[in-house]
């Protein structure tokens, strides 16, 4: 056990983790799984507190995985806050932490690769080449390794989600995927890790992402189907926010993420901009939320 969190037991190596989760199925228990970055906030709280009205245990990674960073991405820079993390996973229910290192995930030789083509050619992924493969690969062997019924994941990440389902499908994995809803700061801004990165003026500036998508729903509400009507509408909120640079303002099919080029209903808007040093991401569901 744990002595500063009890009831959270920790384990960094797949043979721990293995015989703890086979402990609770002896015991009957149902597994339910929420693989994280670290740097927990609300947003990842909300995953375990699901998970456990669920299923009986609720598993919890924390693995900062190298091989979804790209290699001017933040890889060494992501934020670690090991201590903070675990009082916030027992303290929403968390039973059991799986803490790998490198190389107990990927020890020398490894070579293997989960690669999904269409839906990751889009939006992040074309933005973040390899990014959706170095996700899929490490859910793959952390689905693998704690064999949960269930896993949770957040819509804050819409693309990763998707692959994720289509993987667990295409394979045949015996786990069901479950999609929980956005955390949100009262301003309207996404939690995520990568907030921490921003600057006071950059903070302030930062939910004219989730406006631009607001703006575009409000539109989509009133009457206005044309995609390139709505987006301009997206554009002109995201122009009174000078310090992002946009990556991406998309309307897509939800499912195969095939641009729109008329707009229905719970079509996917997705955006990403970099802010500072952060790059932000969300997503809307036109006229569903
Ligand atoms: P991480 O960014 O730590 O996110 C872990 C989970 O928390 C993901 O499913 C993500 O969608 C969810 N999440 C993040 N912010 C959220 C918010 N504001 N509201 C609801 N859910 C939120 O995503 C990853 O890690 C990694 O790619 C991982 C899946 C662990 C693979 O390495």
């Amino acid at each position: 056990m744990n002595p500063e969190h009890p009831g959270l037991e920790v384990v960094t190596t797949v043979a721990a983790l293995r015989k703890a989760v086979a402990a609770h199925r002896r015991a009957g228990r149902t597994v339910g799984f929420v693989p994280t970055m670290g740097a927990l906030h609300e947003g990842h709280a909300s995953l375990v507190r699901l998970a456990k009205g669920g299923t009986d245990v609720v598993v919890a990674s924390i693995f900062v995985n190298p091989l979804q960073f790209g290699p001017n991405e933040d890889l060494a820079r992501y934020p670690r806050t090991p201590e903070a993390d675990q009082r916030l996973l027992a303290a929403n229910g968390c039973r059991l932490l799986f803490l790998p290192g490198v190389e107990d995930m990927y020890p020398d030789g490894f070579a293997t690769r989960v690669e999904l083509g269409g839906l990751t050619e889009v939006l992040c992924g074309k933005s973040r080449p390899g990014h959706f493969s170095g996700v899929l690969t490490v859910v793959l062997k952390l689905l693998n390794q704690v064999a949960p019924e269930i896993a949770y994941f957040g819509r804050k990440d819409f693309q990763q989600a998707l692959v994720i389902r289509r993987m667990a499908r295409d394979l045949d994995l015996p786990v069901k995927i479950e999609v929980c809803p956005i955390v949100r700061e009262e301003d309207g801004l996404a939690l995520s890790s990568r907030n921490r990165y921003l600057e006071a003026a950059e903070r302030a500036q930062a939910p004219a992402l989730r406006k631009a998508i607001l703006a575009m729903d409000r539109a989509f509400r009133g009457g206005e189907r044309d995609v390139a009507a709505l987006l301009a509408l997206g554009h002109a909120t995201l122009a009174r926010a000078p310090l992002f640079r946009l990556d991406y303002l998309e309307l897509r099919d939800p499912e195969t993420l095939v641009l729109r080029t008329k707009a229905e209903a719970g079509d996917l808007v997705a955006a990403a901009a970099w802010i500072g040093r952060a790059r932000l991401i969300d997503n809307g569901l036109l006229g569903r939320e």
